[in-house]
């Protein structure tokens, strides 16, 4: 498969395999999108990005979102919402809405009560979170799929749930952070059913050509190697496959792992060769994220069979015009060096791009989330 063939991934019909994975923007005014944001993904679908995942969006009554978080709950500024859908369609772009709970693994104060599948302190934050109960989990099922109407309603071409990473859904698939003996925990396929309980609710509430795609991890790579790993997830992206996921979207990794999903720069395509298992294995289409910063190393990756499209982070917070100038020739490989120092809170920008002040301010962010990104 050529890198700018046009086709349909994940029930969406793209002009090229080279999409923006979700990148949080710390960059949200109260809940809403910020001019700062629109600017982002125009330049990025300006830049000729296949598709661009949102940074993760929050909604669920039982979530501490900071403010810097989009809001795309029953309060959400759906105008805003709008003109970001608007902004990248007016470029030939696609978008797609990450919807996450954040769970336990907040990076700021909580302002209510944090829940988690059960009461395992996080590693993270410190919080000892309170178990969800049945109830609760009720409820959340049907926030999403009222999220994800929400997202319809806005004009994005499809959702995707965050189940990577440590947030929420990831802890119900990792048996360190799910400890529950009722019909959510204690087996990898009780602890997938909360996944596949929200697919059918966005299925049934958005219509079952609504696409649907979920980020999963396929392995935690938790320090003592009993987080989820490879045959956890299996089963968790065979029974979405089976409900219906429109594509799987593979990372790995967590911000107490021992690996985050931000690798340094030796490491190239880190989970492409989980993704090539995965696709062998599911009809979902299987794109794969982690490390990508040449263009050779993409179209092997799409030409192997099975993988339908790459997702990069890093390297197009760098470059947000990459894939229009590796379309027009220059085929020189990304300018990202994974220092991570686009982790801003402040609003995320290439650290290189900072001058003065603001450069001397991220260097001590980076010193302090050494080794945690
Ligand atoms: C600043 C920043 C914010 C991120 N925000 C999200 C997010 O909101 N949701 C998500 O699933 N992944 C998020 N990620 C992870 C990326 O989507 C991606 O999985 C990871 O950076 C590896 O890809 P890369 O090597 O191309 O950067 C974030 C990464 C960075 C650097």
């Amino acid at each position: 498969m050529n890198v700018f063939e046009h086709g349909t991934v994940g029930g969406i019909n793209v002009k090229n395999r080279v999409f923006r994975s979700a990148t949080f923007e710390s960059m949200a005014d109260e809940g809403r999108v910020s001019p700062s944001m629109t600017e982002v993904y125009t330049n990025l679908a300006r830049g000729e990005v296949g598709l661009i995942i949102t940074g993760y969006l929050c909604f669920a009554s039982s979530d501490n979102p900071s403010a810097r978080t989009v809001s795309i709950g029953p309060d959400a500024d759906l105008s805003g919402l709008r003109s970001l859908a608007d902004a990248v369609h007016g470029h030939g772009g696609r978008v797609v809405a990450q919807l996450a709970h954040v769970g336990s693994q907040l990076h700021g104060a909580p302002s209510g009560e944090v829940f988690a599948p059960s009461a395992v302190v996080d590693p993270v934050s410190g919080i000892l979170p309170t178990p969800f109960s049945v109830q609760q989990i009720e409820t959340l099922v049907t926030e999403f799929g009222e999220a994800a109407l929400r997202a319809k309603a806005a004009g994005f071409d499809g959702v995707q749930l965050h189940a990577a990473h440590g947030y929420l859904l990831s802890r119900f698939l990792s048996p360190v952070y799910n400890r529950r003996t009722d019909a959510y925990g204690g087996s990898p396929e009780k602890n997938a059913r909360i996944l596949s309980e929200i697919l059918g609710e966005i299925k049934r509430v958005c219509g079952a050509a609504y696409p649907v795609w979920v980020k999963l991890n396929c392995d935690d790579f938790e320090t003592r190697g009993e987080g989820l790993t490879y045959n956890g997830m299996l089963v968790a992206a065979r029974a979405l496959d089976a409900g219906g996921i429109d594509a799987i979207e593979l990372s790995g990794g967590a911000f107490a792992g021992a690996w985050t999903p931000c690798r340094p720069l030796k490491h190239e395509t880190y989970h492409l060769e989980a993704g090539r298992q995965l696709a062998a294995e599911v009809s979902a289409s299987v794109i794969s994220v982690g490390g990508f910063r040449r263009i050779e190393a993409i179209e092997a990756a799409l030409s192997g069979g099975g993988i339908e499209a790459v997702s990069l982070c890093r390297s197009l917070i760098r470059e947000p015009g990459l894939v229009k100038r590796w379309r027009q020739g220059d085929r020189s490989k990304a300018a990202c060096v994974a220092c991570n120092g686009c982790f801003n809170p402040g609003g995320v920008r290439c650290f290189f791009d900072l001058k003065g002040e603001e450069r001397d301010a991220q260097k001590q962010v980076m010193a302090a989330m050494k080794g945690k990104a």
